[in-house]
């Protein structure tokens, strides 16, 4: 229906239901216009919906009385009323009146039916629908690259509460977002990657899905690209994608992801935030390993180099990058695979955390934020002497 007829129909609807509503004996009774002057709105807080309950709960008997004059709310069909009173003609009023009284109640009953699945019309589209939207947006190649990228947006944010994030498998949205992975456009696949890793993120379920539809490989590649956003939004992905789970985290060592990780984090010229995702992902995985003692442990956790390249980390001037480079630094300390000694001879992690504390006394800008750090830095060498004492100790 066009806006201009649905306009209409609520106009004629609306007049239906305040003739019902208002009682037409007192209108009779004591003439329109003093029945207007008198408070001839009932109560207007409500919605639409309760305007309709209300008017069937009372069908056609008398309302209206002083207290439940106007008390504000719904301004729009009070509006509307307060006009359409104000243009009609009293006689004419009153002959809609008869008409309707007239009408039986069965009729009635249809006609506030009708009245109610009107206003359920008007309603907002849920959120499920507006991604149905959005979803078939994606898949109409008629349409302009702009309005896929819009679609994009959309969902983007959409998919923040968790059932919405649910219902886009449902949908299938998540099998379509992942094949724009593929785009050739590099915002579409920033924007896809997105997606991904909000609906990810504590979500086993989605996870899950994302893993079995082979998003984790394509966003896994999607790290290494020349576009700078793109490797941020892919990297977000993998790791909500993996993140206390399990299958995620088999399959991206698999692929290699140890290996992803390291050249990230042995490259200082790669992007900063690159570097802060991908250690702050080491830190959850090495304490993911924790929580799994049974399990063998990974064997990249105990590689030298790449236990130097976090241990490096600490040197940077970058106050969030130390901070979780400490963190990273705290739970692999804490395997039982890594060895003491490595991080003692080869990472040299005690001048490390010398030189770290030098730095982190000496700051002058963001001075609360580096005492923080410095006692999570104590507590790194408290852990890391505690496990060099148990090796180097002589058996007795
Ligand atoms: C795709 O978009 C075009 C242009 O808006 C529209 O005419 C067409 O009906 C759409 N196709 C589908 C399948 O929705
Ligand atoms: C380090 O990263 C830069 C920028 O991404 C790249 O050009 C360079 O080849 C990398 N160096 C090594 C040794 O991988």
């Amino acid at each position: 229906m066009e806006k201009r007829s649905v306009a209409i129909w609520i106009w004629v609807w609306v007049w239906v239901l305040l003739v019902m509503t208002v009682g037409i004996g007192t209108m009779r009774a004591e003439g329109v216009n003093k029945s207007v002057s008198g408070g001839l709105f009932w109560s207007t807080t409500k919605e639409e919906g309760d305007l309709v309950r209300k008017a069937e709960s009372e069908e056609s008997t008398a309302v209206f009385n002083e207290n439940d004059d106007i008390d504000g709310g719904f301004p729009s069909l009070d509006g509307m009323l307060q006009w359409a009173i104000g243009h009609s003609d009293p006689a004419k009023l009153k002959e809609t009146a008869e008409s309707v009284q007239q009408l039986s109640s069965d009729k009635l009953k249809i006609r506030q039916l009708e009245i109610k699945e009107l206003m359920e019309r008007l309603k907002m589209p849920s959120d499920a629908q507006l991604m149905r939207i959005a979803i078939e947006d994606l898949n109409n190649i008629s349409l302009p690259l702009e309005d896929h990228r819009h679609a994009l947006q959309e969902l983007l944010v959409l998919v923040e509460p968790i059932d919405n994030a649910n219902d886009l498998h449902k949908l299938g949205g998540l099998a379509i977002i992942i094949r724009e992975l593929n785009n050739p456009d590099s915002e579409i696949r920033t924007t896809s990657a997105w997606i991904l890793g909000k609906a990810s993120q504590n979500n086993p379920v989605i996870q899950k899905q994302v893993l079995e539809l082979g998003g984790l490989t394509k966003l896994m590649k999607m790290v290494k690209s020349s576009f700078l956003e793109e490797a941020r939004k892919a990297l977000y992905a993998v790791s909500a994608l993996i993140r206390n789970n399990l299958d995620g985290q088999e399959l991206f060592y698999a692929e290699a992801g140890d290996l992803m990780l390291q050249e990230i984090l042995s490259n200082s010229s790669i992007d900063i935030t690159l570097r802060r995702k991908s250690v702050f992902l080491v830190a959850d995985l090495a304490e993911s390993q924790l929580g799994t003692r049974n399990k063998a442990e990974v064997p990249f956790f105990s590689n030298s180099f790449f236990l130097k390249s976090v241990v490096e980390l600490t040197a940077s001037t970058d106050l969030d990058l130390q901070e979780k480079a400490l963190v990273a630094i705290k739970n692999l300390l804490q395997l039982r695979t890594t060895d003491a000694l490595v991080f003692k001879d080869f990472c040299e992690l005690d001048g490390a955390l010398e030189r770290m504390k030098q730095q982190l006394l000496a700051e002058e800008y963001q001075r609360d934020y580096a005492m923080e750090i410095e006692s999570l830095r104590r507590e790194v060498e408290l852990i890391f002497h505690g496990k060099l004492e148990k090796v180097t100790q002589v058996p007795t």
